[in-house]
């Protein structure tokens, strides 16, 4: 991503033919009434915020009404701010610098929160509380128990190998969650569009993209998802290959589609938790985190610290006080709570928070890492005024403590701090074991993150209509990610908003770009630690030239775009896969190898999924032409990008 449009270009398309109305205190200059609007902000988010917390870790019908009024009053704030601040940015701009001018901009810039129909707007932030609130509270029930999705459900996924019963807890949590929703996202897609077209932007997944500060965004997402597809591909039909062997091939459609329910996680997001049945060279070792975190007697409070003496020898502060005392780092009795990690800035100097059912194990270390790197960077701009208190891509936040992350597991490290025992020997098996377990969690991602929003853009664009959403969605699931359903997906399921983001609201695109990004700022902070050797060796822990690195980055927040904050720390002003593919490169070159001609998967879904265990003939599928498939697919995808 590169070619950044100056912000202000922006706003001056977005903002033109909004009727500009006489605002702001008699007298007052752009540079008081941004003073006047800072006070007055804290006060509104302080209330708006503490709502949001409470709507989060109490569910409650109750909670759910007061956070919609507290939403609303927070609306009403941000439409005034913006008549008296649009007056500023176009009528008496005189005198104001360029960061004042993106300030207002900022003020502006106000979403959906435009809405003035104060009875549609409420009825838009209920639906999403709603949608949240099933999520929260959906259970499965199977042979006598209920099971909620954290930890129970994602638990089962992660470690059950029972093909039948892995396809009734898919199966169940999508009837749980997804299907009850349906409606709902009906009435909210139309209620946001509505609302964000009096922002003159032609639908919200615009608006979203608007967010990047450059243009071109589907475009250049289509461009790095296609440079890191060799990968993917690879990775995909080598664990199709060993999962075969475990479950047995006629529970494989002939398609060359991967059952949904067999990748240890309830979205096959992230395959890191089946890496005991794809490890590459038996007789070595691989890491397993999960297993020493157990036996080591780990609670989440210990791995919170982890993560935080890592950040701490780089040269970051400490989480402060109000951070243990008022973050939720465990699922809490007596109360519903929705279990999606998060963090939040509560808008203080010194509250800052993270709310995760955190349960013991690799996966769950490293989103400990992922969501303490935002706190870091709330702490990095927390003297910024508050329009700049926000990252300057909405990828960074994520990237920064994964890229740190990816330091902590390098082996070396592991040992240093005893979670790999000292007899782990590093040699060129050990290494393509380690790095497939990279890859099931880092490329096994990448379709999934891509293609969550190319749906909800389709959506929001009206190119796929309500009776199309789950058929399109499975559509870019069997194109982009090779898999099928567990089972026969009909006419009333409504499988996008089983997944959590989705339901609440959350644009997905920025997890795909960290996943890239988060490559290039490891390499960076390699760089500045001075490694050498292979790049997924290098360990930086100690190394406060990169913790200076990463915070010239953080400090500017908003600030500056995000180009300019990417070069702090790298050097450069775009976004790259050259990271990424250096640091797997040996396991491209092993899967290449090993797959020969055996890869890829036909572009439709299998017109039936296969049940567990049925006994059917397996027919060979011709791999060349499938390949051809999906590059074409992703060829064709780019010309509609053009074309629109
Ligand atoms: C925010 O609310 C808390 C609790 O009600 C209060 O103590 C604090 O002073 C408020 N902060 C601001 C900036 O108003
Ligand atoms: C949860 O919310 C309810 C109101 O719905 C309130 O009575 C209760 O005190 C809250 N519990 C906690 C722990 O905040
Ligand atoms: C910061 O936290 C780390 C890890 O929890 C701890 O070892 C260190 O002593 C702390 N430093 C300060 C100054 O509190």
């Amino acid at each position: 991503m590169h070619k950044p449009v100056r912000a202000l270009t922006v706003v001056s398309v977005i903002l033109t033919g909004l009727c500009v109305q006489d605002g702001g205190a008699e007298g007052e200059t752009g540079t008081q009434f941004l003073e006047r609007y800072e006070e007055e902000a804290l006060l509104k988010l302080n209330a708006s915020k503490k709502a949001a917390w409470q709507q989060k870790s109490n569910v409650s019908d109750e909670n759910k009404a007061a956070y919609v009024r507290a939403s609303l009053d927070l609306a009403k704030f941000k439409q005034e701010m913006k008549e008296e601040g649009t007056v500023f940015l176009f009528e008496k701009s005189g005198g104001l610098s360029y960061y004042e001018k993106r300030r207002l901009y900022k003020i502006a810039r106000i979403g959906t929160s435009a809405q003035t129909d104060k009875t549609k707007l409420g009825r838009l932030y209920t639906i999403v509380a709603e949608m949240e609130k099933i999520y929260a509270e959906a259970e499965v029930c199977m042979e006598g128990s209920c099971l909620k999705l954290d930890p129970g459900l994602t638990e089962l996924m992660r470690s059950s190998r029972d093909c039948q019963k892995l396809s009734d807890v898919w199966r169940g949590w999508r009837d749980q969650s997804g299907k009850k929703m349906k409606q709902l996202y009906r009435e909210y897609v139309q209620l946001s569009n509505e609302a964000i077209r009096l922002h003159q932007y032609d639908d919200l997944g615009s608006q979203w993209r608007s967010e990047y500060e450059v243009m071109d965004v589907e475009k250049k997402v289509v461009n790095l998802f296609d440079q890191v597809l060799p990968l993917y591909l690879h990775l995909h039909s080598y664990v199709r290959r060993k999962l075969k062997a475990r479950y047995g091939s006629e529970s494989f459609p002939s398609t060359g589609h991967i059952p949904a329910h067999l990748l240890g996680n309830m979205w096959s997001q992230t395959w890191i938790n089946i890496a005991d049945l794809v490890k590459p060279f038996k007789n070595k070792q691989m890491l397993d985190v999960t297993n020493e975190l157990k036996k080591q007697g780990y609670t989440p409070r210990k791995m919170f610290q982890t993560a935080e003496d890592f950040f701490y020898s780089l040269g970051f502060d400490n989480m402060t006080h109000n951070f243990w005392e008022k973050s939720m780092l465990e699922r809490p009795e007596g109360r519903e709570v929705v279990c999606h990690p998060s963090a939040w800035d509560m808008n203080k100097q010194d509250d800052f928070r993270i709310k995760m059912c955190t349960t013991v194990n690799q996966e769950d270390l490293l989103t400990v890492f992922r969501k303490m790197g935002h706190i870091h960077y709330y702490m990095q701009y927390k003297n910024q005024p508050l329009g700049y208190r926000q990252a300057a891509n909405q990828a960074f936040p994520d990237a920064v403590g994964d890229s740190i992350a990816l330091s902590m597991l390098t082996p070396g490290h592991l040992k240093s701090i005893g979670l790999l025992d000292a007899e782990y020997e590093q040699d060129e098996e050990a290494d393509i074991n380690f790095l497939m377990l990279m890859a099931l969690d880092k490329i096994a991602f990448l379709p999934f993150g891509f293609l969550t929003d190319q749906w909800r853009w389709s959506v929001f664009r009206g190119d796929t209509p309500p009776e199309k959403y789950n058929d399109e969605w499975w559509k870019l699931r069997c194109r982009f990610q090779g898999i099928s359903p567990a089972v026969k997906r009909g006419a009333d399921d409504f499988d996008p908003s089983a997944k959590y983001h989705v339901a609440a609201n959350l644009p997905y695109i920025r997890y795909f770009l960290s996943h890239v990004i988060q490559f290039q700022f490891y390499k960076a902070a390699c760089e500045r630690a001075e490694h050498t050797g292979p790049l997924y060796k290098c360990d930086f822990y100690n190394k406060k030239a990169v913790g200076e690195g990463f915070k010239s980055m953080l400090q500017l927040g908003w600030k500056e775009i995000w180009p300019t904050a990417i070069s702090k720390l790298t050097g450069r002003y775009r976004i790259e896969t050259v990271a990424l593919m250096e640091y797997f490169q040996p396991l491209l070159d092993f899967l290449k190898k090993e797959n020969g001609e055996d890869y890829g998967w036909e572009e439709n879904c299998p017109k039936e999924p296969p049940p567990c265990n049925a006994r059917r003939l397996e027919t060979p599928i011709s791999t060349v032409g499938l390949f051809v498939a999906i590059g074409v697919a992703v060829g064709r995808l780019r010309l509609r990008v053009v074309l629109v």
